[in-house]
């Protein structure tokens, strides 16, 4: 036996906010509408700040809330598709802005919407070989830079914003068990990258999108379930990649999983990309629903075509 625990998780929250109201004055679209098919009222948007702020923001609050310094940081992840610059990547920044030492293996990681669950399997395994055993791993997104304020079915649904987990490795913890797939897939969503012909905006098939998500997020919860040996009742709390409110719910539903188990804050931030679970995490910290000892699963899928789930402890 040996693997994580999370220690203690933080946000970084922008100041800026996109509301369904700016949305309705830009594309043809209705509060109503965006509320039902999605839940989503409001987003976060960066002015004036940047990937690395919020970044820093939220790491920075992982940091204390473990009681971690950083110089007991053997590893920076930072799961993200909108780093400020590809060099320096977003996890150098931080190894600037949070101090963290200068042998400290730090890099990003883009899975897309499951990035920080990728980054969460990474950092298991690199920690194993680590001469220091507390990791950082930070999902964090500017999804605004790169939405096509002109196309309705995909600007109503991304914002901003991080979130951060400090984790710790032992010989004497479980690993996390994490369960990670892939389907190269250039159709269904797709991000061009700088000095790609066409521009650099999400394009996505939503409805597609929709289908894979309710047929894969069971998947990933009975594989993670059964390679942990875990039921359903011995999960103190599901986190969801918050991508539509429907797909939430239409999983807790499949499942039976009662209403203080599940968390959903896609209504006042959108679909954050790479941030989200870590969003959920640090608010349920925050809210003192998780905490030592707590059992947490987390599932997530995305852009790639990427999914994955975990099941992870608090240390
Ligand atoms: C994008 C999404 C919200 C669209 O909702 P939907 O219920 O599937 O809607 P559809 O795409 O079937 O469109 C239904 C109608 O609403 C219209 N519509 C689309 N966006 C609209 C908007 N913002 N406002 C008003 N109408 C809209 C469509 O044009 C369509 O009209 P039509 O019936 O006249 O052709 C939904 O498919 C979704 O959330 N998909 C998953 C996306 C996702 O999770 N992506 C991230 C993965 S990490």
């Amino acid at each position: 036996m040996s693997g994580i625990k999370i220690r203690g998780t933080g946000k970084g929250v922008p100041a800026g906010v996109i509301t369904n109201a700016d949305l309705e004055g830009l594309v043809d679209t209705t509060d109503a509408w965006i509320t039902s098919r999605t839940g989503i009222q409001l987003r976060r948007r960066c002015d004036g700040q940047s990937l690395t702020d919020i970044a820093v923001q939220a790491g920075r609050q992982a940091l204390t809330r473990s009681g971690v310094t950083p110089e007991d940081i053997g590893v920076c992840i930072v799961a993200t598709l909108t780093p400020d610059t590809l060099v320096p990547s977003a996890a150098c920044c931080l190894q600037r802005e949070l101090g963290l030492p200068e042998d400290t293996l730090c890099f990003d990681l883009n899975a897309a919407c499951t990035g920080f669950l990728y980054a969460l399997h990474t950092m298991e395994c690199l920690l194993a070989k680590s001469p220091r055993k507390c990791g950082l791993v930070v999902g964090a997104e500017r999804l605004t830079r790169v939405t096509d304020w002109t196309d309705r079915s995909t600007c109503i649904l991304f914002g901003d914003g991080a979130g951060a987990a400090v984790a710790e490795w032992r010989e004497d913890f479980p690993s996390i068990c994490a369960v990670l797939g892939c389907r190269g897939d250039q159709e269904l969503l797709r991000l061009a990258g700088p000095g790609a012909p066409e521009p650099c905006y999400i394009q996505m098939e939503g409805r597609k999108v929709f289908k894979f998500a309710v047929e894969v997020v069971p998947l990933c919860i009975d594989q993670v379930l059964a390679k942990a040996g875990k039921t359903v009742e011995d999960v103190d709390f599901f986190v969801f990649h918050q991508a539509n409110a429907r797909i939430i719910d239409l999983v807790v539903k499949k499942y039976h999983i009662p209403e203080e188990k599940y968390y959903k804050n896609l209504a006042r931030f959108g679909n954050t990309s790479a941030a989200s679970i870590p969003l959920v995490l640090s608010e349920l910290e925050e809210q003192g629903k998780v905490g030592p000892g707590s059992r947490v699963l987390m599932v997530g899928f995305g852009g790639g075509l990427t999914w994955g789930g975990a099941y992870v402890e608090f240390a």
